[in-house]
């Protein structure tokens, strides 16, 4: 697969890429290195579970320039040099269809944000792939994550981070279908984290059987989605945002044979938006509009 890349800074002062084929940044302008701990490792406790915990296992879903991995790293990292503390041993696998991203990321020295130890490890897996050692295991998984999924373990991760381009731009990984696969790899008391707060994200999620909750706004006015399994505690969403998800918004992608094109899957959509019976979600905008002014 091939995409042009482009640099970008971000105003942590990490870089990331602009992608011409997806036509969107990998990471938000706020701070790309930020991003990776403050959405993903930090909502999916990774911390907690490393002290608590003897075998931690993360799904690194699009793995891109290897940020999410790297600030996981870095937390188990940081655990152990603070007073020697045990941690537990990591193992990520990770999915991404396009080698060339963490390999021109390292090239151009983006990685280098992180620990030298840290850079070596994503060194390695850009090279061959898999990083072996006695208490880290990291496997990069090449090709289209709708197929390579089929080779992570069943019930497997304690996290699942979904980071992919936008449901816009790459509705691929936010089907119904695919959702239900990275919900069969997840343990019962996994999360599974995304920056996301689409409603048709949402529905997926609990199309494929899991339960959802809101986690706080980071450098965009909407907030971000965290999901597992029944009892699972989750902070709730708010109002509006379940209100959303009585709307036309909330009609889901739909991938039946993992196999879709974007285009394909945004017109199936679009076509059953238009065949149903619920409210476009613009006039809920209105709503909500309307009793801002009225305060
Ligand atoms: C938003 S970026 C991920 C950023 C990444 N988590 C990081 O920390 O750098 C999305 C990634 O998904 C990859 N991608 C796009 N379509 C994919 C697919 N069908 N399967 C696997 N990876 C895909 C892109 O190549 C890109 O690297």
């Amino acid at each position: 697969m091939m995409d042009t890349l482009s640099l970008f800074p971000t105003e942590d002062g990490s870089f990331t890429f602009w992608s011409e084929t997806f036509q969107e940044t990998f990471h938000s302008s706020h701070g790309a290195k930020h991003e990776a701990k403050a959405k993903f490792v930090n909502p999916a406790k990774i911390a907690e579970r490393a002290r608590t915990q003897t075998q931690l296992n993360i799904l690194d879903v699009c793995y891109g320039l290897g940020y999410n991995t790297a600030a996981a790293i870095a937390c188990l990292l940081a655990i152990s040099e603070s007073n020697g503390d045990r941690t537990a041993n990591l193992a990520i696998i990770a999915l991404e269809n396009n080698l060339e991203v963490p390999q021109k990321a390292i090239a151009a020295g983006l990685v280098d944000i992180w620990q030298p130890a840290i850079v070596k490890i994503l060194q390695t897996a850009a090279e061959t792939q898999i990083v072996k050692s006695e208490t880290l295991s990291l496997q990069l998984l090449i090709g289209d994550a709708r197929q390579t999924i089929n080779q992570v373990p069943k019930k497997w991760a304690d996290a699942i981070f979904l980071d992919p381009f936008s449901p816009p731009h790459c509705p691929q990984l936010w089907t119904v279908e695919f959702i239900q696969l990275l919900a069969n790899c997840l343990k019962s008391d996994g999360c599974l984290v995304t920056y996301s707060s689409s409603a048709a994200v949402r529905t997926a999620m609990l199309t494929a059987g899991l339960q959802i909750g809101a986690i706080a706004p980071i450098g965009r006015k909407s907030p971000s989605t965290i999901a597992a399994f029944a009892p699972i505690a989750l902070p709730p969403i708010s109002e509006t945002e379940a209100a959303f998800l009585k709307t036309r918004a909330a009609i889901p992608y739909r991938d039946r044979t993992l196999q879709g094109s974007a285009s394909e899957i945004i017109k199936l959509r679009k076509a059953e938006q238009s065949n149903s019976e619920l409210a476009p979600s613009s006039s809920l905008r209105k709503t909500l509009k309307g009793e801002v002014l009225n305060l």
